[in-house]
């Protein structure tokens, strides 16, 4: 990262006001701005001095406000890279520029793919969701993050509270357990390469491949399940047998009811005994039994 590069509409790297900051450092700008708000960001990573690819083994502050000798002077003059989130008193840098401060430092690892992703094409800075002078980051602390995200999301927070759902309201997971809010190589920026993936990642027992594959499975588990909550049991989209027989219209044995007249193959209050295909068909995620064609084993 090269600091200079900050210098919002300087073309040639500013040796004077580099010079000008090394000795003045931090402890210039906390004069002026000694409150608790402020302050936290000592107490963070991006405060210490230890690690040479942080910002405060140079430039401190200006290492994200940018070179603003200027604003030092003279506080009517704005600082070079105003973020917004602030009291915003100055009018704040686009997201783009604020967002470059940030990735001259953060581009690898999960933001591999923030550029075209979901998040970057909707305009967000990397400061709607991180919380850069608060010693605990809003949004990296699990107990808080959901909050966050459904500040936006507001779907998600009534579908969480459905009868079924992940224990995200709980504390014991969060958005991120399946999302990457940097970008991803799936549509909804889902952390794994596909929907099973990121669901077999903790699920580790419906990842097959089975000796008999139940098509839907392999597809993709949110053929039959919401990720974020249902009125069903089991995050199920539908209960059985309407879930079951939205693609089984007319199997060998019908699933459908049947009339006084029919004499069904298999017998009739036997298939929707409890609505329940599953009480025979048990092995729904696939089998792996010799004779487990029928998923019943
Ligand atoms: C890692 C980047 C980074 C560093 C280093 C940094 N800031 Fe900030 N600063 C931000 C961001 C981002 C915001 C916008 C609000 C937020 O997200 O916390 C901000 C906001 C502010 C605000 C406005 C806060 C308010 O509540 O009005 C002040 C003042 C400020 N910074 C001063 C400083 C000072 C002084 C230092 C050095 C001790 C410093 N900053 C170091 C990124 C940084
Ligand atoms: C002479 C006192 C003084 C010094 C030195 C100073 N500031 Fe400020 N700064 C102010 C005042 C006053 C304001 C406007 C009121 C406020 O927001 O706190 C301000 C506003 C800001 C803001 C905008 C806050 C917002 O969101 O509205 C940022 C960011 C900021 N200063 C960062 C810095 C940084 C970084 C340094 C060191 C390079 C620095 N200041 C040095 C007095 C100072
Ligand atoms: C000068 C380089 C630099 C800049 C600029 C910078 N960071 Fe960092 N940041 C670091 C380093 C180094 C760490 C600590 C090691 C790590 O986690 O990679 C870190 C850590 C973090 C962490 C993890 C904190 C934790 O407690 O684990 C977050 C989140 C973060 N930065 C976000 C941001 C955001 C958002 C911005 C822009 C406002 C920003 N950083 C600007 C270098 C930088
Ligand atoms: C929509 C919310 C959101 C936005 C926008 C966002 N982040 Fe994050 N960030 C998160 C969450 C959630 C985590 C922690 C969970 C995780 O690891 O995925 C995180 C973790 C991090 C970390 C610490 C983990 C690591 O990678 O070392 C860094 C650094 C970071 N973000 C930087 C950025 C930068 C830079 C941007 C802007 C380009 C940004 N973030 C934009 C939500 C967000
Ligand atoms: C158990 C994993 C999991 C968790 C936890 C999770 N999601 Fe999702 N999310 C998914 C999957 C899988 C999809 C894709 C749905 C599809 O393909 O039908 C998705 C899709 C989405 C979508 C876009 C499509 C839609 O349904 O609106 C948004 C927005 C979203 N999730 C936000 C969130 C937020 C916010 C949280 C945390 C409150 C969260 N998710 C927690 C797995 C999860
Ligand atoms: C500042 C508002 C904001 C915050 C905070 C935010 N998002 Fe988003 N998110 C958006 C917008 C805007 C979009 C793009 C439009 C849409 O699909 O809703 C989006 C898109 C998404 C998508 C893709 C939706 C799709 O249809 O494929 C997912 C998944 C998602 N966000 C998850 C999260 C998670 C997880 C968090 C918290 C870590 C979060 N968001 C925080 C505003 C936000
Ligand atoms: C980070 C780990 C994790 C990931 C990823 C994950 N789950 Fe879960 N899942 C859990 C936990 C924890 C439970 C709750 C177990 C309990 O309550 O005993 C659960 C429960 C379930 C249940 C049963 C709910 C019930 O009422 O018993 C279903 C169905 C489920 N998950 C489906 C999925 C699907 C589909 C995906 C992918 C979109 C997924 N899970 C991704 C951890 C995860
Ligand atoms: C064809 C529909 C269907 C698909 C697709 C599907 N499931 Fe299920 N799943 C069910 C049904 C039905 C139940 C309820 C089983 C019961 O109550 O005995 C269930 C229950 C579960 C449970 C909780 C009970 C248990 O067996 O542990 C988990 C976890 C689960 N599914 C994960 C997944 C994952 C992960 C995927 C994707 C790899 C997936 N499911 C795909 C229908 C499906
Ligand atoms: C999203 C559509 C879908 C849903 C929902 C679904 N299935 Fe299937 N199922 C299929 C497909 C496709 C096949 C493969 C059919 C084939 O190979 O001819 C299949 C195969 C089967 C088989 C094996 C039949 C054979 O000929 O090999 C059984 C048994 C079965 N499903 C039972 C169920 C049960 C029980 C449920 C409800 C829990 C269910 N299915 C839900 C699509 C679905
Ligand atoms: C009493 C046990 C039982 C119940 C309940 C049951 N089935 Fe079956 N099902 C079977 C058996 C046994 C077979 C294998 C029949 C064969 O091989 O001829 C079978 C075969 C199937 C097949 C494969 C048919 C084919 O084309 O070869 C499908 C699909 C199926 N069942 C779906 C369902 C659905 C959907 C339900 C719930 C509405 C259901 N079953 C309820 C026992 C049951």
């Amino acid at each position: 990262m090269t600091w200079v590069a900050f210098h919002v509409g300087a073309a040639e790297p500013d040796t004077a006001a580099a010079a000008d900051y090394a000795q003045a450092g931090a402890r210039s700008c906390l004069t002026c701005h000694n409150r608790p708000a402020v302050r936290g960001l000592l107490q963070t990573t991006h405060a210490s001095r230890a690690d040479p690819r942080g910002p405060f083994t140079d430039h401190d502050c200006e290492s994200c406000h940018g070179p603003s000798a200027e604003h030092r002077r003279d506080e009517n003059l704005p600082v070079a890279v105003q973020f917004e989130g602030g009291a915003d008193r100055f009018p704040h840098a686009s997201v783009e520029v604020q967002n470059q401060v940030c990735l001259g430092c953060h581009q690898n690892g999960l933001r591999t793919h923030w550029s075209g992703s979901e998040h970057q094409f909707a305009d967000l800075a990397c400061v709607s969701c991180h919380d850069i002078h608060q010693e605990n980051d809003v949004v990296l602390t699990k107990a808080t993050q959901t909050s966050v995200c459904i500040g936006c999301h507001q779907e998600k927070r009534a579908q969480l509270q459905l009868r079924s759902h992940h224990p995200v309201n709980e504390g014991l997971m969060v958005c991120s357990d399946c999302h990457n809010a940097h970008g991803s190589v799936t549509e909804h920026l889902l952390i794994g390469n596909t929907v099973n993936d990121t669901c077999t990642g903790c699920h580790a027992e419906k990842r097959g491949p089975f000796l008999w594959e139940h098509e839907p499975v392999s597809d993709g588990c949110t053929n039959c399940h919401n990720p974020h909550g249902s009125v069903v049991d089991r995050l199920l989209t539908l209960r059985t047998p309407s879930l079951c027989q939205s693609c089984h219209q007319d199997a060998n044995h019908p699933s459908t009811l049947y009339s006084g007249d029919d004499i069904p193959p298999i017998g009739a209050a036997q298939q929707l005994l409890g609505q329940a295909c599953l009480n025979c068909h048990s092995q729904v995620h696939g089998s792996n039994h010799p004779s487990g064609s029928r998923l019943t084993r």
